[in-house]
């Protein structure tokens, strides 16, 4: 299932992040509030169980979440998503995914990973800010998978159709979540428009 998230203030904030002349701080504050906004609406079919609690008045029947959350970014630009969406579930675990390119086969390779041990009953949800070739989303879906996630979801800001045709190939099961969705890759591999590397723009690198 592929979800574009067609929302005023997500629109605003986002088109911030894609002017070229945006600075560091102003695009990490808006990628953060955009974090937190695609959460809550991510968030609407979660899985809750009836508890029975005590209110200062009465005791009553109510819902809590039933499940875990946990998010795993995926190196660097990944990291961009997490604080809007643990503003948002404090609770949330943070597992790691970190990827390289083999210069030779251009496959992503895994060369860090840290998971928290609850992954398997947990809903997982992948972070990377740009869905690009879908390459990097396919492996870290991969890898999760082999330890054990069953229900995830791929959180990213903007995806390119030739990367959301990948992940909706090799993981028909996994829901992916876009603030929009943009016309192509160029040939370097950037999405147009897009907003440049993430990465750079997060941490102010080049
Ligand atoms: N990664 C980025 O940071 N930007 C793109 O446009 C594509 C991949």
């Amino acid at each position: 299932m592929l979800k574009v998230m067609n929302h005023p203030l997500i629109t605003h904030k986002l088109t911030q992040m894609r002017k070229v002349e945006t600075g560091t701080k102003d695009f990490r504050q808006n990628l953060d509030e955009i974090a937190g906004l695609m959460a809550y609406e991510i968030c609407r079919d979660l899985p809750t169980k009836p508890v029975m609690i005590q209110t200062p008045i009465c005791e009553c029947q109510t819902e809590e979440l039933s499940k875990e959350i946990v998010l795993i970014p995926i190196l660097r630009a990944g990291l961009g998503l997490v604080n809007g969406i643990t503003d948002l579930i404090p609770t949330a675990k943070v597992g790691f995914i970190g990827l390289y390119r083999d210069e030779e086969t251009l496959q992503p390779h895994e060369y860090f990973a840290k998971f928290p041990n609850t992954m398997p009953d947990a809903v997982n949800m992948v972070l990377d800010p740009m869905l690009a070739t879908g390459g990097s989303a396919v492996a870290a879906i991969d890898m999760i998978k082999k330890r054990g996630a069953k229900t995830i979801k791929l959180v990213c800001l903007v995806g390119a159709p030739e990367g959301v045709k990948a992940v909706e190939q090799a993981h028909p099961d996994v829901d992916i979540y876009l603030a929009a969705l943009d016309d192509h890759l160029n040939e370097k591999g950037y999405i147009v428009p897009g907003l440049g590397d993430a990465g750079d723009r997060i941490f102010g690198t080049r």
